[in-house]
């Protein structure tokens, strides 16, 4: 019966289809490939932790050269706090990378790209971000990999592969929402005015569509008496 049942072309093109779903399927299981899902929050505090992995990390190897020392004040730090972030340089200069371009040829093969607008280059910005940043993770020949982008020359930065303790992994996962966020607000300072500002509109078209409402009503009860 089963025999018989095989030997019919669209069950056997059936069979091949499930084979290839499970070996599909069995295949992303050991490579996500996909984002992670999660809620990053875009609060001043995480803006803030987000300046300080960027100092202390990605402009290591990055630039960040269309965001200046003193745009830091709009997420809320104090001019103190933006002096001490700069250090020698002067409150409008770019925050550029520590090393040049030769160093970072000599290193990568490649000069690395800005990080100012990447949120906007990539879709899902900020996901994308938080998602690649954790994505590295040790093969069982000692290889770190990334699964999201398995070529990148950027080393594991967060060294998230590598750490075991839980505790420490939940710090590294927030400073990869909190840079993401802060790399969301470089590419697109004005989202959160330009929400806000919206409400304001649509309350002001609400407001004056009732208005015009009620000029017609009285307009046409004058007329119909
Ligand atoms: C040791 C140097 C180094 C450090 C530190 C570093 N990066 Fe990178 N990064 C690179 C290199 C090199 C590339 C280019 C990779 C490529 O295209 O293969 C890169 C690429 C990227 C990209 C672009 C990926 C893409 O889709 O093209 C993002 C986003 C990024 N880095 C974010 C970060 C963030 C955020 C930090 C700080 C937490 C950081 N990097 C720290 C070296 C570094």
């Amino acid at each position: 019966m089963i025999k018989k049942l095989i030997k019919k072309p669209a069950m056997r093109l059936l069979l091949l289809l499930v084979c290839c779903f499970q070996i599909g399927s069995s295949w992303a299981e050991g490579h996500p490939t996909d984002l992670r899902e999660d809620d990053i929050a875009h609060e001043p505090a995480n803006l803030q932790n987000g300046i300080q992995v960027a100092m202390n990390l990605c402009t290591l190897c990055h630039d960040l050269k269309y965001v200046k020392y003193h745009d830091l004040l709009e997420i809320g730090l104090s001019a103190k706090e933006v002096d001490k972030i700069r250090g020698a340089n002067s409150a409008s200069d770019p925050i550029l990378s520590k090393m040049n371009d030769k160093q970072m040829n000599a290193l990568f093969g490649m000069t690395t790209p800005d990080l100012s607008l990447m949120a906007k280059a990539r879709g899902d910005g900020a996901q994308y971000i938080y998602s690649l940043l954790l994505a590295y993770h040790e093969r069982r020949d000692g290889a770190i990999v990334n699964n999201l982008y398995p070529d990148i020359k950027m080393p594991d930065v967060l060294a998230y592969s590598i750490e075991n303790d839980e505790r420490a992994r939940s710090a590294i996962e927030q400073n990869a929402r909190d840079i993401a966020a802060f790399l969301a607000w470089t590419a697109d300072p004005k989202a959160k005015e330009r929400r806000t500002l919206g409400v304001y509109v649509m309350l002001y078209l609400f407001v004056l569509t009732f208005m015009l409402y009620r000029l017609k009503q009285k307009t046409w009860s004058r007329l119909k008496t």
